[in-house]
């Protein structure tokens, strides 16, 4: 297997898929897109950070791609549907960097009930500003945590450690962790909250979730968080309402539109308000971070190529496998339509071949299907039927491991 990994991924992904005895090519670039379309005829696997474009035209140029690793959180870099249709499963690291930004929203409750980004920059620029004035511990005070996933619910752990009270609102029935307490209502959430921080995914639903009618209903004095995305709250709203100083402050890590790279100018209707602190989409940036998601995108690579497991891939069919001793496994893709898995079985019969576990998934325009059979029955029998799996017209990829 080669494997080609670009954009400076952490160390430890070719660390890993060294082990495993695959050969691994580095690129400390994003290649262009003519670039890539050559590059890529030589490698059987591609990793990429957030800066390469896979287009159409460069997997349709290389179509015996077997995977794409996202080494990183998003993956709209990626032509996902043309993947999908050429058989290739695309794997990310979604959750790699859940306590990075769980850890910065607790550094923020505590920095803005201590008014820290101000008294820092005052402090920077010759002023002294020693005062306990609206200056205010976190034990005892109530955070409020909407969506209840992989972030808030570590928010949640940390938070009650600090002698924190926690309630929690989210779409999904959740198990409470701690003495976390869940509301069936966001209003009564927001109501109750000294502190509300914001962990909810980018959705319709979501979209403007803080608005002005929300912002009313907050305790008075009360600070909000949001490392979520940008789109979840009406900035302009936020604005009036820190203005009013019915808001003591807020933090925000994510906004509607953010510059495309460091090189661009960052602005924001928040910048200059009192007790604001304005981070750019720091909240997952971390060396720990980046470490767990060479790890994972590189395991999930190793599982791939060994058993043929597809979890956790985002435009494919999942199917969750782990190794099995004296079986060949074929891993057929396939156009997903009536009659081909009858076809594909009446090869394994007509070969006489006994089948000793068969998994399915499926979408709405490919399926994937593995199959065990008994080594002994394919021994010689094996590269037949790989050939006439392919010579399917229905088929897109199959691949074999003993
Ligand atoms: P998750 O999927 O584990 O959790 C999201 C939770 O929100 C789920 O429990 C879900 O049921 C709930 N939810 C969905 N719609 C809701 C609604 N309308 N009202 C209430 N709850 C709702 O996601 P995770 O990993 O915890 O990420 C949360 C957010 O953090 C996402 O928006 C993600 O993009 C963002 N994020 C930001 C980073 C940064 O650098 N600032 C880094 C990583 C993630």
């Amino acid at each position: 297997m080669r494997i080609l990994l670009t954009e400076n991924i952490h160390s430890i992904a070719q660390e890993k898929l060294l082990e495993e005895g695959f050969q691994v090519d580095l690129l400390p670039h994003a290649p262009t897109e003519d670039e890539y379309i050559q590059l890529l005829k030589k490698y059987d696997i591609l990793g990429i950070r957030s800066k390469s474009e896979i287009t159409a035209k460069i997997l349709d140029a290389n179509s015996h791609l077997l995977a794409i690793g996202a080494f990183c959180i998003g993956t709209n870099q990626i032509e996902l549907d043309r993947a999908n249709q050429q058989g290739i499963p695309v794997f990310n690291a979604p959750h790699s960097n859940t306590r990075s930004v769980a850890e910065l929203v607790i550094a923020e409750m505590i920095a803005l009930s201590r008014q820290l980004g101000d008294r820092n920059s005052l402090a920077h620029k010759g002023e002294w500003m020693k005062s306990a004035e609206g200056s205010k511990e976190v034990r005892g005070k109530t955070l409020g945590i909407i969506g209840y996933g992989h972030i808030g619910s570590q928010v949640s752990v940390m938070a009650e450690a600090m002698g924190m009270r926690v309630l929690f609102y989210d779409v999904i029935k959740k198990l409470p962790l701690g003495n976390a307490q869940s509301k069936t209502q966001l209003d009564e959430l927001l109501k109750e909250s000294d502190f509300v921080s914001l962990h909810v995914p980018e959705t319709p639903e979501t979209k403007n979730m803080i608005a002005a009618a929300q912002l009313a209903i907050m305790k008075p004095g009360s600070f909000l968080i949001n490392a979520s995305r940008g789109s979840v709250i009406v900035i302009e709203d936020l604005v009036k309402f820190l203005n009013m100083k019915h808001l003591a402050g807020c933090a925000v890590d994510v906004f509607p539109e953010e510059p495309a790279s460091n090189k661009q100018k960052f602005s924001s209707p928040l910048q200059g308000l009192k007790n604001v602190i304005l981070t750019p989409h720091i909240g997952g940036s971390t060396e720990e971070a980046q470490y767990a998601i060479g790890l994972e995108v590189a395991e999930s690579f190793r599982k791939f190529l060994r058993y043929g497991t597809t979890s956790g891939a985002v435009n494919f069919p999942n199917v969750e496998l782990v190794a099995k001793s004296n079986v060949t496994r074929i891993m057929n893709v396939h156009r997903n339509e009536p009659g081909v898995l009858g076809e594909l079985n009446g090869f394994i019969s007509a070969a006489r071949a006994n089948i000793l576990g068969q998994y399915l998934s499926t979408d709405r325009h490919i399926g994937y299907l593995v199959t065990d059979l008994e080594l002994s029955a394919t021994v010689g029998a094996s590269d037949q039927l790989v050939k006439q799996f392919q010579s399917s017209s229905r088929s897109i990829k199959t691949r074999i491991i003993f």
